[in-house]
């Protein structure tokens, strides 16, 4: 069976599975593992500095022939630059979010590269296709990082019956074939995937928060803003218990005494912390220690992501995190949900003609 869509003709892959962006876990393995199994990948370069990214790019392109993109804030400093690279590395498509930039956009697609905005709510779907949207990602609430308020399935009806002419995916809380089955059964013309991608062993992220992710329950992995002043879903632990028990005073105190601790470590100013806080909350109504906080939250997520201190860090996750027990490699895990996508797909084409009551 082909599980050809409009989506994998847009972006030239074998499979209609996108493998999300996710700083300090979409690195140039991840991507080109994800490619490789037939999936399309997006480099995670929100959290990268412009020679990083140009870097990570080229470690791709060593890596696989497979057509990637990459993940960018159109308010992130040198901006312009990782469009450069994008361009001169002729990167299949640009992924975004909040506050999409009209002039990267009409630059990126004078280039040929297709624009993949990620939306949370109904009320943006026009907009970005207006603005030059080739493929709408639409996550739900259930799905990880930043995330809104509408449950996946509604968002995606909501979105399919604006009837926007571009292929559509759906995102948030998907692990698996029966999940694609259902999406595409639904209208959508893909699944776009984060944790389940993160959950794999070709992902960066140490295995001691992998450990931590695969004991987490679905029940507890709540939204808060306290890390950014965005809505974040995130793994509840120690360290995000605390930060959600401060107060306005406390979260300022803790805000600078955790900017200084992170300034005593890294190469970075207490003006560079707070300007990135700054340009992450500009659309928020945010308090200061929320700010200075807002500037701290890169850190804070690289103690799990990186440094392998589940404990001390967040952990960006979506609530499927809690029904995932398993690391397959990216590619015993396209396989799998290939293969259970298309066993329920001919499951559902057998009860229609009556050969069998149940579809799965
Ligand atoms: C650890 C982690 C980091 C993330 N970082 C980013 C990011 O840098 N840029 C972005 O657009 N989305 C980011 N996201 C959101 C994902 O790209 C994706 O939309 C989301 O995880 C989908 O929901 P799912 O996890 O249920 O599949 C992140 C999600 C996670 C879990």
């Amino acid at each position: 069976m082909k599980l050809e869509t409009s989506l994998t003709k847009a972006l030239g892959c074998r499979y209609p599975i996108i493998q999300t962006a996710m700083g300090w876990v979409a690195t140039p393995e991840l991507v080109a593992a994800s490619v490789d199994s037939g999936a399309f990948g997006f480099l995670a370069a929100a959290v990268m500095q412009p020679a990083e990214c140009d870097q990570a790019i080229r470690d791709i392109k060593t890596k696989t022939s497979a057509p990637f993109g990459v993940n960018l804030h159109s308010f992130q400093a040198g901006v312009e630059q990782i469009v450069d690279s994008c361009i001169e590395h002729k990167v299949a498509a640009l992924s975004y979010g909040r506050a999409p930039s009209p002039k990267i956009i009409e630059k990126v697609k004078g280039e040929g590269i297709r624009c993949v905005p990620t939306i949370g709510a109904a009320k943006h779907a026009k907009k970005a296709v207006a603005l030059g949207a080739d493929i709408l990602v639409c996550q739900g609430q259930e799905g990880g990082g930043h995330t809104g308020e509408t449950p996946t399935w509604l968002l995606l009806s909501q979105v399919l019956e604006l009837d926007l002419g571009v292929p559509v995916v759906a995102c948030g809380g998907f692990k698996d074939g029966r999940g694609l089955a259902a999406a595409l059964a639904y209208g959508a013309d893909g699944i776009a995937m984060g944790t389940r991608f993160l959950l794999t062993s070709d992902s960066p992220t140490p295995l001691q928060t992998k450990e931590a992710y695969l004991k987490s329950v679905v029940t507890n992995i709540p939204v808060s803003t306290k890390l950014d002043g965005l809505p974040q879903r995130m793994i509840m632990n120690e360290r995000l218990r605390s930060l959600e028990s401060s107060g306005r005073i406390g979260m300022l105190v803790r805000a600078l005494v955790n900017a200084w601790r992170f300034k005593q470590h890294m190469d970075v100013s207490m003006l560079d912390l707070v300007r990135s806080g700054i340009a992450m909350a500009r659309d928020t109504d945010m308090t200061l220690g929320q700010t200075i906080m807002a500037a701290n939250a890169p850190m804070i997520i690289q103690q799990a992501m990186v440094q392998g201190s589940p404990q001390d860090g967040v952990l960006p996750s979506g609530q499927v995190a809690g029904l995932i027990d398993d690391l397959p490699s990216c590619t015993e895990l396209i396989e799998r949900i290939v293969s259970e996508a298309e066993l329920s797909l001919l499951n559902i084409g057998a009860m229609t003609r009556g050969e069998t009551e149940h579809a799965i």
